[in-house]
């Protein structure tokens, strides 16, 4: 079975792009990257697609009368290509029940700091300015919070006494190249299992 994939992304697209480079390399087995959505026209995310001759949408939320809406075309775009797992790479939108209920368990995000610490925007500033020694990045499903879903998988990154927000996201930024495609790679194995809000991986 080929498990098809849709990535949703607000930006410049890196972690889409270590998917993508993870699957043409063999690592992630069994996977194609189907679609690529964007709520921003201008997203290089949506360039990284066109590159790799993967389909990509942009969904301009303006012209929606509400999230409800919006999400009813994205979940018919999905359902159209058989889509077996959402990744959010970079989607800086917050997910509505009837889309995480579509797909639950099956939406993963990649986050830049360890949670449940330093949660939404601007999370390695936050965990620069609170003063922690060291932050990191989680890869984990998506449930009806915010970025409070079952963890799969933590990288930890030290912090250095001169880091700026763009140093230290630079470096964690590694570690989420890393760490994406390892979750990804262990759901298309299906080697992980949900028990409430506890992910094993065997
Ligand atoms: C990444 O650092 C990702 O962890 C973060 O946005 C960046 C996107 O980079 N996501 C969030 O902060 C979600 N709350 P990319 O577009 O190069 O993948």
């Amino acid at each position: 079975m080929i498990f098809n994939i849709a990535v949703l992304a607000s930006g410049r697209g890196s972690n889409l792009q270590s998917i993508i480079d993870n699957i043409e390399n063999g690592y992630i087995p069994n996977a194609s990257v189907k679609l690529v959505v964007s709520d921003v026209n201008k997203a290089y995310a949506l360039q990284r697609a066109k590159k790799h001759s993967i389909e990509s949408l942009y969904l301009n939320p303006l012209e929606f009368k509400s999230k409800k809406e919006y999400e009813k075309l994205l979940i018919e775009n999905l359902q159209k290509r058989g889509i077996d797992l959402v990744l959010l790479a970079g989607y800086m939108r917050l997910l509505g029940n009837s889309f995480i209920l579509q797909y639950k368990n099956k939406i993963m995000n990649i986050h830049p700091s360890l949670l449940p610490s330093f949660k939404g925007l601007d999370a390695q500033k936050q965990a620069l300015e609170y003063g922690v020694k060291v932050s990191g990045c989680t890869v984990h499903f998506v449930d009806e919070g915010m970025d409070s879903g079952p963890i799969i998988l933590q990288e930890a990154v030290k912090v250095c006494e001169n880091d700026t927000v763009a140093s230290l996201s630079e470096r964690i930024l590694e570690k989420e190249h890393i760490i994406y495609p390892e979750a990804v790679k262990l759901f298309v194995e299906g080697k992980l299992k949900v028990e409430g809000r506890i992910v094993v991986n065997d």
